[in-house]
C-alpha cells in the first residue's frame, strides 16, 4: 500500500524526522508531531520542500485529550492511511546504579506507552468504519528481551509489542493492517545518549527507507538489522541465567530521562 495521508508522532528529530523526508513528495499528506516548534517547523519545512502538504501538531502525547480532539480533526479533513506512532524516549541506569528514579519511571510509561495508545486510539473506530489504514507501532530490539540498563525502557517495548500484535489479530479482519517495527541500533539524538557499543547501527535515513519498504509490503513485522534481531530472538531460547550472565558483562550507561510527570 501506498499512503497519502500519514501522521507521524515525534517527527522533529531523529526516526520520526527521516520519515517525513522519505514519505515527503507530491500528493502526500503529513501531520506531523512533536513537541519542539522549531525542529518541527524544520522538518515541515523541508517536508514541503519536497511538495508535501504537511500540517504541525505541537502536542505532547501523553495529553490524551488534546491528542484525540487534533487527530480526529486531522482525520475528518483528510482521513489517514497510515499512522506512526513513533514518538518515545529513554531512561536507565549508570554502572552501579541499582534503580531507575521512580519519577523517570513513571514519565517513560507515559510518553512511550501511554502516548502510543493515545495516538492510536482515536483512529482505530474511523479505520475500521472505512475498512481500511495500517497502524504501526516503533517498538524496539530491546523490547525482546529486558536489559539489566534499562528497565523500565524494555518494559515500555515489551508492552508496545504486545498491545500491536494482539491488535492486528483484531483489526486485520476489519480491512486495517497492523505493523510492528523493531528498530536495532539508529544514529539519532536519543541513541547518542547513550553509552554502550553499538553494533550495527544505521542512518535514520537507512531505517525510514526500510520500514516504509516494509510497511509497502503489508509486513506485520519490520526488524532491522536482521541478524540482530535473530540473535535477540535466539537469546530468549537460551537460559535465562546464562543470558543475564552475558548481558552483565556489557559496560551499558543509559542516562536518566530528563523528562518529569506533568
Ligand atoms: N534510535 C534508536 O537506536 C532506536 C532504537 C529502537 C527504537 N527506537 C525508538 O524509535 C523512536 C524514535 O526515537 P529516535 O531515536 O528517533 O529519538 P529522538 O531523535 O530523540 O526523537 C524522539 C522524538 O519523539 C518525540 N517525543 C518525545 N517525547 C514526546 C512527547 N511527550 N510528546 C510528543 N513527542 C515526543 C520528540 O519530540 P520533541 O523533541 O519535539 O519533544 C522527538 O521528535 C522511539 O520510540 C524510540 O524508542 C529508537
Amino acid at each position: 500500500m501506498r499512503p497519502k495521508t500519514i501522521l507521524i508522532t515525534g517527527a522533529s528529530s531523529g526516526i520520526g524526522r527521516a520519515l517525513a523526508f522519505v514519505y515527503a513528495r507530491d500528493g502526500i499528506s503529513l501531520s506531523l508531531v512533536g513537541r519542539d516548534r522549531e525542529r518541527l517547523e524544520d522538518t515541515a519545512a523541508a517536508a514541503r520542500a519536497r511538495g508535501a502538504e504537511v500540517s504541525i501538531g505541537q502536542l505532547d502525547v501523553r495529553d490524551r485529550d488534546t491528542m484525540a480532539h487534533w487527530i480526529i480533526a486531522e482525520d475528518t479533513r483528510r482521513p489517514f492511511d497510515l499512522v506512526i506512532a513513533n514518538a518515545g524516549i529513554t531512561t536507565g541506569l549508570a554502572p552501579g546504579d541499582l534503580t531507575e528514579n521512580p519519577s523517570a519511571v513513571r514519565t517513560i510509561v507515559g510518553v512511550n506507552l501511554i502516548g502510543v495508545l493515545n495516538t492510536v486510539e482515536p483512529l482505530i473506530a474511523p479505520m475500521c468504519a472505512r475498512g481500511a489504514g495500517q497502524i504501526a507501532f516503533v517498538g524496539s530490539i530491546a523490547g525482546l528481551r529486558g536489559l539489566p540498563y534499562a528497565p523500565s525502557y524494555c518494559a515500555t517495548k515489551a508492552a508496545v509489542h504486545a498491545y500491536s500484535e494482539s491488535l492486528r489479530g483484531r483489526l486485520e479482519a476489519r480491512g486495517v493492517r497492523v505493523s510492528l517495527i523493531i528498530p536495532g541500533f539508529v544514529k539519532t539524538p536519543l541513541n547518542d545518549s547513550i553509552d554502550a557499543m553499538k553494533p550495527l547501527e544505521i542512518s535514520g535515513t537507512d531505517a525510514a527507507i526500510l520500514i516504509q519498504r516494509g510497511l509497502e509490503r503489508g509486513r506485520a513485522v519490520i526488524a532491522f538489522p536482521r541478524s540482530l534481531y535473530l540473535l535477540a530472538r535466539l537469546a530468549r531460547l537460551l537460559p535465562a541465567r546464562l543470558m543475564d550472565k552475558v548481558m552483565a558483562r556489557f559496560q551499558v550507561n543509559v542516562p536518566e530521562t530528563q523528562e518529569r510527570i506533568r
